[in-house]
């Protein structure tokens, strides 16, 4: 099946973009079903496209905007368009607006198209593109004073195409690698251990901690012996090569 022609919709912290040729080089030639059990913003599953695929991420508002982008895109769009031709000359007010409103809707688990809409409009109009929250959950980045478009229409169209036979989870990581069997490949990448933090702090919301990278490792030795092709990423420090 030819690709399609997509980027991924939303900047992502570790996007993968730039090491797609290294990752591309080490990954298997063949291989039965794809998972991508920290899928982030997709720059990987979108390069490769596999047409029998399982993603994940354990941000649920995330995996909602790839749940909308898959099943109604042209609502998507259209409530996308609503915030981008709003944003007044100055659009600062109107950023903070949007993004308690999106907190709200967050905070009621209120998963829907308008929340994906709003999570589009704020990773294009936030500093750095960063999806950052606070520890009760709540986005926090600031303005980035841009009134570019949020979105790309034909790579929303492409995206919804390419998502329609793909299964899309929103849960931990061991739980997405459920069904991983022999002959499957499983691409891991999950948040970096730091690089020079002996106390070894859990560094997102959900805690991905020691205990996490440990859990994380047994699950590879595990889909290993299973007959599964495994690649993984992380820093090269002392406690992730043990
Ligand atoms: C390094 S990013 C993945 C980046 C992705 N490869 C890309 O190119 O955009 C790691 C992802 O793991 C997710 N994550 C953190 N803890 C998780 C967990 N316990 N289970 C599943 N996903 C988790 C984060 O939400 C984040 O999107």
């Amino acid at each position: 099946m030819s690709k399609f022609n997509i980027s991924p919709f939303v900047k992502w912290a570790g996007g993968k973009r730039q090491l797609l040729e290294e990752i591309n080089k080490r990954m298997p030639k063949n291989y039965n079903r794809y998972f991508e059990p920290f899928v982030g913003g997709g720059a990987v599953l979108f390069d490769l496209q596999p047409e029998d695929a399982i993603i994940n991420d354990i941000n649920k508002a995330l995996i909602n905007a790839y749940r909308q982008i898959k099943q109604s895109p042209i609502e998507l769009i259209k409530a996308i368009d609503e915030l981008d031709c709003n944003i007044p000359d100055d659009g600062k007010t109107y950023y903070y607006d949007i993004r308690e409103k999106y907190n709200d809707k967050l905070m009621q688990e209120d998963f829907d198209v308008e929340l994906a809409a709003m999570f589009i409009f704020i990773n294009k109009h936030c500093f750095n593109g960063l999806y950052r929250v606070n520890g009760k959950g709540l986005f926090n980045v600031p303005y980035n004073n841009s009134r570019q478009a949020s979105y790309n229409i034909e790579n929303i169209m492409n995206t919804s195409k390419y998502l329609k036979t793909i299964t899309i989870l929103d849960g931990d990581f061991e739980y997405a690698c459920k069904g991983a069997k022999e002959g499957d490949y499983v691409f891991l990448d999950s948040p970096y251990a730091p690089l020079n933090d002996t106390t070894f702090e859990s560094y997102t919301k959900e805690g991905f901690n020691k205990d996490s990278h440990i859990r994380l490792s047994q699950l590879f030795k595990d889909l290993t012996v299973n007959g599964c092709r495994c690649m993984l990423t992380n820093h090269n420090t002392e406690f992730i090569n043990e």
